[in-house]
């Protein structure tokens, strides 16, 4: 069967309109915020999304305000006319692709900004992404005004981020988290994969069993938590990572760091470089594991 075709808005007064017209129709809007190149883990927020609201607007703009200077701004991977099969065949009613100067038109000025909880994880190696993710997600979400948000699992500091920055400024949008999707072999799915050679795709797969380890251990509770962390740095380092930028526990509604016992729901995240590829990944840990045995 051949699926409908899809709206393409590029101009933001064309997307309010839209949006307006759907909610004076009594109909629901949801928004599925992305930098294209889409895979599994873009359309499963798609197919999740479709569960909350009537309408689902995906956007794609690659922001480049959440670039370093040293980052893959120039070869993040563009391919508006497969991610438009692909959202056409996922039954998105309205692709949004704005031109750059949509979004930062000449004179913007202004810089969005959470405090705290864009300190640490990401942020270390990345100073200025989360102002470049808050300052564009904000701008998305009042040119489209949708009564829905979802972001992925996959980035839950950006998760966090966002959920707070859309309560602290009155955006009248509800943020909602969606599931990590993993590839069959277990490598968290992500746009940069594909920079991947087979070597290094067979080194990156040693994050998710890394951090299974981290959990199965953290949740036993017999090693201290940072043996369990430190014991898994070093082997992510031995199986060829060039780096590994952190490796942490932390709460996970407020990203508050756990060092002693773990006492409310959290989870183990991690960014590390392989080649030239910087790959994160994260995994909850159950609740209320057995407390460290401690020696008198
Ligand atoms: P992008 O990396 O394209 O991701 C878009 C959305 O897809 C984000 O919410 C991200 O967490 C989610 N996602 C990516 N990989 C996923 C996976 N394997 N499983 C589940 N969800 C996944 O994140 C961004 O773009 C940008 O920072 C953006 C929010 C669009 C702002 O520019």
């Amino acid at each position: 069967m051949i699926a409908a075709p899809m709206e393409i808005l590029r101009r933001k007064k064309d997307l309010r309109t839209r949006v307006t017209a759907w909610h004076m129709a009594g109909l629901t809007v949801g928004m599925v915020p992305t930098m294209g190149a889409l895979h599994h883990g873009h359309l499963s927020l798609v197919r999740e999304i479709q569960k909350y609201v009537d309408k689902v607007v995906v956007s794609i703009f690659v922001n480049p305000k959440q670039f370093g200077p040293n980052e893959d701004f120039d070869k993040y991977p563009r391919q508006e006319a497969e991610d438009i099969k692909k959202l056409t065949e996922g039954k998105v009613d309205l692709l949004y692709a704005p031109q750059p100067e949509e979004i930062y038109p000449d004179g913007f000025l202004t810089n969005v900004s959470v405090t705290r909880i864009t300190e640490g994880l990401c942020a270390a190696k990345r100073p200025g992404h989360f102002d470049g993710v808050t300052t564009v997600v904000t701008k998305l979400l009042l040119q489209c005004l949708p009564d829905v948000a979802l972001f992925g699992e996959k980035d839950f500091q950006q998760y966090t981020v966002l959920k707070q920055l859309t309560k602290d400024l009155d955006i009248p949008t509800r943020v909602i988290c969606g599931k990590l999707i993993r590839d069959p072999d277990g490598l968290a799915t992500s746009s940069r994969n594909v920079y991947l050679s087979p070597d290094e795709r067979r080194i990156a797969l040693e994050i998710p069993k890394t951090l299974k380890q981290v959990v199965q251990e953290a949740a036993e509770g017999i090693l201290p938590l940072q043996q369990v962390l430190d014991k898994a740095k070093r082997h992510l380092m031995d199986c060829g990572f060039r780096e590994v930028q952190y490796l942490e526990i932390r709460q996970s509604d407020d990203l508050a760091p756990v060092t002693g016992k773990i006492t409310a729901p959290s989870r183990v995240l991690v960014a590390a470089v392989v080649g030239a590829t910087r790959l994160i990944d994260n995994m909850p840990i159950p609740n209320v594991p057995a407390q460290p045995k401690t020696t008198s």
